[in-house]
């Protein structure tokens, strides 16, 4: 079997090595990869978001099966274009990706089919959101609608703040047209809790909790990054947490997305805080988390290609998805300075005896040399009995690894140990 990961960071690593688990599959393109990937999977200079290169490719390579792994492709409607050509496909379409791809959307979704989220104002008039601000409970947060690389949630501490984040995004166009419409919504507290799942559109499977750790500095301080760690399971996820979320938002969700004929399949990412009034939904990705997919899919006993063919088929009642019962810690390793301005091209030293544990994100081969490429680097994951451990394990395996300017945080697992005491 030859299958295709679109996409090529820490995730699609963690993706491709746990597809590589099945004996079945004879060969793994990534497009594009990364020079970590090459050594797990033939890497493909076609960029994710080249919808036409990418079918082009699947077409004349005879790719039996695909991952549309990033955002971007899913909401471009990679996986249409996919499927339209008879490769079947893991993702949702285009019309079910918009559950990513706009705030509005999703926002209006959850207040239509009453689905617990923070209270809302939709703008698209800049003079009415600042109007709005006046008066507006402080703090607040401000999103752009569209797709802004992680980076378009401004939580405003002051009301000045706030109508400079609506400022920037409506006026100054920071995020381009993702920001021509921006929601204004209710600040929540509580803890944080990632739970992807899989879906066929009728059955949803959530998979082991996550908790991410998205600020740069130790301690939740300094500035929203892609995820600079994560551990699994999250002690704050109870058992009757789990099962309130089941039924008051994993279930309604795909429930909504069918009546709106937009019917979800892939996977499905809930990104929740635990308030005081219960499990609120702050967003929903289309797709795998990064770095959450380095902890969940290493624990993941079943084989991955037959769950997420489940998917695709519509057979996920019937297939088992079992996750082992341990924990597991990823520490990020990025370029000192991310998520800012940062140097790279410098010379990566991964033991092979590790390698299986480490998730490249940003690199390229030169020379057959690994050289750093991006902010965030790798991820080193380890397994383990308790949290302690996986914590203790993970950061073992940071030890090991160098590279010029390397920076990561000390206290990944930190708050998630103290939940469990
Ligand atoms: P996102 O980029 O959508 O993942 O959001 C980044 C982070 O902003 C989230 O992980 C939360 O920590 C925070 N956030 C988003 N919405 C809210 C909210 N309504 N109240 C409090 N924090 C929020
Ligand atoms: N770790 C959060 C995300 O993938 O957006």
């Amino acid at each position: 079997m030859k299958i295709m990961v679109v996409g090529g960071g820490g995730r699609e690593h963690a993706i491709i090595k746990k597809l590589k688990e099945n004996k079945e599959i004879t060969e793994i393109f990534a497009l594009p990869g990364n020079g970590g990937i090459a050594a797990d999977a033939t890497c493909v200079a076609i960029g994710a978001k080249d919808i036409e290169g990418i079918t082009a490719f699947a077409k004349e390579n005879d790719i039996d099966y695909a991952v549309v792994a990033p955002d971007d492709p899913l909401v471009l409607g990679c996986v249409d274009a996919l499927t339209e050509i008879g490769v079947p496909c893991f993702g949702p379409a285009k019309n079910a990706a918009i559950i990513e791809g706009s705030k509005v959307f999703s926002k209006n979704l959850m207040k239509k089919y009453g689905i617990p989220t923070a209270e809302y104002e939709v703008f698209t008039d800049l003079e009415a959101a600042l109007t709005y601000l006046d008066t507006a409970p402080i703090p607040t947060v401000i999103k752009a609608d569209g797709l802004a690389l992680g980076k378009g949630v401004i939580i405003a501490m002051t009301r000045d703040e706030a109508k400079d984040a609506v400022r920037s995004m409506m006026e100054d166009k920071i995020f381009g047209d993702s920001g021509s419409q921006v929601v204004v919504e209710e600040f929540l507290t509580g803890p944080e809790v990632s739970v992807l799942s899989f879906t066929d559109g009728k059955t949803v499977v959530p998979m082991i909790s996550s908790m991410d750790h998205k600020r740069a500095k130790d301690n939740d301080e300094g500035l929203n990054t892609g995820g600079m760690g994560t551990v699994a399971p999250n002690p704050y996820y109870t058992k009757d947490i789990a099962d309130i979320c089941m039924e008051t938002i994993f279930l309604p969700t795909i429930e909504a997305m069918n009546k709106e004929g937009r019917t979800f399949k892939g996977c499905l990412y809930f990104g929740l805080m635990l308030t005081e009034k219960g499990p609120k939904v702050i967003e929903y990705n289309c797709r795998f988390g990064d770095p959450e997919t380095q902890v969940v899919l290493p624990l993941l006993e079943s084989d991955l290609l037959t769950v997420m063919k489940a998917t695709t088929d519509g057979t996920l009642a019937e297939t088992e998805v079992k996750f082992a019962d341990k924990n597991a810690c990823c520490v990020i390793m990025a370029s000192d300075g991310y998520p800012q301005k940062y140097d790279s091209g410098f010379e990566m030293n991964i033991p092979a005896e590790i390698a299986d544990s480490v998730y490249v994100a940003g690199a390229k081969l030169e020379d057959g040399v690994l050289k750093t490429a991006g902010g965030r680097v790798l991820g080193a994951t380890a397994v383990e009995a308790t949290l302690a451990e996986a914590i203790d394990s993970a950061y073992a395996l940071v030890k090991q690894i160098s590279f010029a300017n390397a920076y990561y945080r000390n206290d990944i697992g930190k708050k998630a140990m103290e939940a469990t005491k």
